[in-house]
């Protein structure tokens, strides 16, 4: 296929209708990576804190952020559960702090996912674009029909408040599953997770999903950074999942502008100074949230002596350059 000037390998194959994957389109979410088999490419940002030196080693780098110099040839990852399209219907919104929600959505056909991935959803009969959102629980063997998302209303945000307003209750939405290689990995060391505002969802999912494996045998530490008290949420559920957890599970909300004489006992502070040497000893990484609070994750957790490529994270990052 013939590119335009300065056209990245990811618009010059969707443009051609190649269903290469993608999330963010801004270098944000590794969602496009793929391997260079030949060619020269110009890239336009540092894939070094999205890709690990494994993939720079093997030659991955991201589509949306790769201009061609030369004929190029790019080999897509396998993603078995890609590809999964289908409607649903608005079913239910339930607040769970004063901007963010619970959605709810019945869908025509079951989709399967890996806790940890996400799914694109695109509102019907509207023009407001496709986003993103990280399925918030488990899935079933054989599929999930009901699939659910903690979705943060965003200031003048298109997506986020068609999804929080009332008013779209029972609107069709088009589902595009399972994005993203956000999961679970194996091993027997500790798990760190690390959440920011409605980033707690594809942790939790994470977390429900391993409460049915071996995985529930490793120590679980769960960081959630909110502003105040009034943005904690799913704290009983969190606590529930503690119950059925077997190895120790450490929960541990972190409050960033909780006023100083309230009653809070609890941390406070940057949810990333809230890592320390013990808490990141011999364990795997799940951070999942905004962008800069993933950065300072990643720095922080590497100065403790953590291996980068036991590191892994999905960045909630803007999608308005699409
Ligand atoms: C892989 C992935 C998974 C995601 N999962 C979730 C999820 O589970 N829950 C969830 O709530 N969100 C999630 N997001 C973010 C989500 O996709 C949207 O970007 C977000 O809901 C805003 O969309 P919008 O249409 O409401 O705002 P837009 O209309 O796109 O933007 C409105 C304004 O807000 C700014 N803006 C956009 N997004 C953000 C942001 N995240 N933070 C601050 N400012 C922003 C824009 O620059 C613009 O000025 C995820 C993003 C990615 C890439
Ligand atoms: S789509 Fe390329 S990094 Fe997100």
């Amino acid at each position: 296929m013939v590119l335009a000037k300065n056209e990245t390998v990811l618009n010059g194959a969707l443009r051609h209708g190649v269903a290469f994957p993608h999330s963010c389109k801004v270098g944000g979410c590794a969602a496009c990576k793929c391997r260079l088999v030949s060619g020269q490419v110009r890239e336009l940002t540092d894939k070094s804190y999205l890709l690990s030196r494994e993939e720079i080693r093997d030659n991955f780098i991201l589509g949306c952020q790769s201009i061609p110099l030369s004929d190029v040839t790019v080999e897509l990852p396998v993603n078995p559960l890609a590809n999964q399209h289908t409607t649903g219907t608005l079913t239910r919104q339930m607040m769970l702090t004063h901007d963010i929600a619970e959605i709810f959505l019945t869908l025509d056909d079951p989709v399967r996912y890996l806790p940890g991935q996400h799914a694109s959803l695109r509102a019907l009969y509207t023009e407001i674009p496709a986003r993103c959102y990280s399925f918030a629980h488990r899935c079933a063997e054989d599929g999930n029909r009901e699939i659910c998302f903690f979705v943060r209303r965003v200031p003048n945000g298109l997506f986020s408040n068609w999804l929080l307003d009332p008013a779209s209750l029972n609107q069709r939405v088009a589902v595009e599953a399972s994005l993203g290689d956000f999961h679970l990995r194996p091993g027997d060391s500790a798990l760190v997770c690390m959440a920011g505002g409605s980033g707690l969802s594809p942790l939790i999912a994470l977390l429900e999903g391993a409460c049915d494996t071996e995985a529930v045998n490793r120590p679980v530490y769960l960081l959630m950074g909110a502003r105040s008290q009034r943005d904690l949420y799913y704290t009983d559920e969190i606590r529930a999942l503690q119950q059925r957890w077997r190895a120790p599970f450490t929960f541990l909300p972190v409050l960033s502008e909780e006023p100083a004489d309230s009653d809070w006992s609890g941390l406070r502070g940057w949810v990333t100074d809230a890592l320390t040497p013990e808490i990141t000893a011999n364990a795997q990484g799940y951070l999942c949230g905004p962008p800069p609070m993933i950065d300072v994750a990643i720095e922080r957790m590497t100065a403790l002596g953590m291996d980068r490529e036991a590191i892994f994270f999905d960045k909630f990052s803007d999608q308005t350059a699409r």
